[in-house]
């Protein structure tokens, strides 16, 4: 919108699903809540901050498997807005840790030909951290294939507060505001809702994950934690999702009503 760089993250491009995994059953936008560092590391005798770092290094191998299933876009949930109130050390490892894997992961993910999209409030994050995260959108923005959507400093109560504050400051009317109009606002603009949320780590809730977009996505589980996430967890989280039977509401099976 208006005071936003346009970062769609709808490409154009075709799903191709894997050997024996029928399209139609492969969901067009995968996101993640990418839970359970802290316990990780903690099982192993480590500091949480090892968890943190395990936890990067299983990104990649996550989106290249999505990808290869044909899921067009991955968003992954990696820093809370209610993350701040963790222990300052806690706090400054994760700032560390994207500050010094931001510029590997992009080169990496550039060159499988992701597009990286940050959500959320960049505004209290370190200057160079915040000029580290546009260069990632920017090197990457003509990509066309996986779209990547990470989270950082998001909230989904935040997100839909500033949309209001910007659309009042745009003078929008209150007739014009609808539900088209208001995801133009969000964060996620020009990106289809997603069809399946799977949270790892065994908890059950959003956690003020995509609090707005998640009003019809199926919803996945796991008690496996985010480092250990492999190809069979996540095959198992697909096998379900092609297991479900989506209605939006009516009384018949149906494809996404937005068309997304
Ligand atoms: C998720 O792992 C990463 C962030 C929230 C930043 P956690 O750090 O929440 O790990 P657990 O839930 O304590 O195991
Ligand atoms: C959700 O995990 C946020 C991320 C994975 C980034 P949390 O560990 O912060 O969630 P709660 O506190 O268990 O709800
Ligand atoms: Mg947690």
């Amino acid at each position: 919108m208006s005071n936003q760089p346009n970062l769609s993250c709808s490409n154009p491009v075709p799903r191709h699903a894997g050997a024996g995994v029928q399209s139609d059953l492969i969901p067009g936008h995968v996101a993640i809540i990418m839970d359970g560092n802290g316990r990780w590391a903690e099982r192993q005798g480590l500091p949480r901050k090892a968890g943190h770092r395990r936890g990067v290094s299983n990104i990649r191998r996550i989106v290249e498997l999505l990808a290869q299933r044909g899921v067009r876009v991955v968003t992954l949930y990696a820093f809370s807005t209610e993350n701040w109130s963790r222990p300052t050390d806690e706090v400054d490892s994760l700032m560390a840790i994207l500050a010094e894997e931001i510029g590997p992961q992009t080169r990496e993910l550039h060159r499988a030909g992701v597009k990286l999209v940050h959500l959320g409030d960049m505004t209290p994050l370190d200057p160079a951290l915040q000029e580290a995260i546009r260069q990632a959108q920017d090197t990457t923005r003509y990509n066309v294939g996986v779209t990547v959507n990470v989270a950082f400093n998001y909230g989904g109560r935040d997100e839909i507060l500033q949309a209001v504050r910007r659309m009042i400051a745009d003078g929008i009317v209150p007739e014009a505001v609808d539900e088209s109009l208001f995801s133009r606002y969000l964060y996620t603009d020009g990106c289809p809702d997603p069809d399946l949320i799977i949270r790892t780590g065994g908890e059950q809730r959003l956690s003020n994950f995509l609090i707005w977009q998640a009003a019809y996505s199926e919803y996945y589980h796991t008690p496996v934690l985010w480092p250990d996430l492999d190809a069979e967890d996540l095959d198992r989280a697909l096998g379900a999702y092609g297991q479900r039977q989506r209605r939006f509401g009516s009384l018949d099976v149906q494809d996404d009503p937005s068309g997304e």
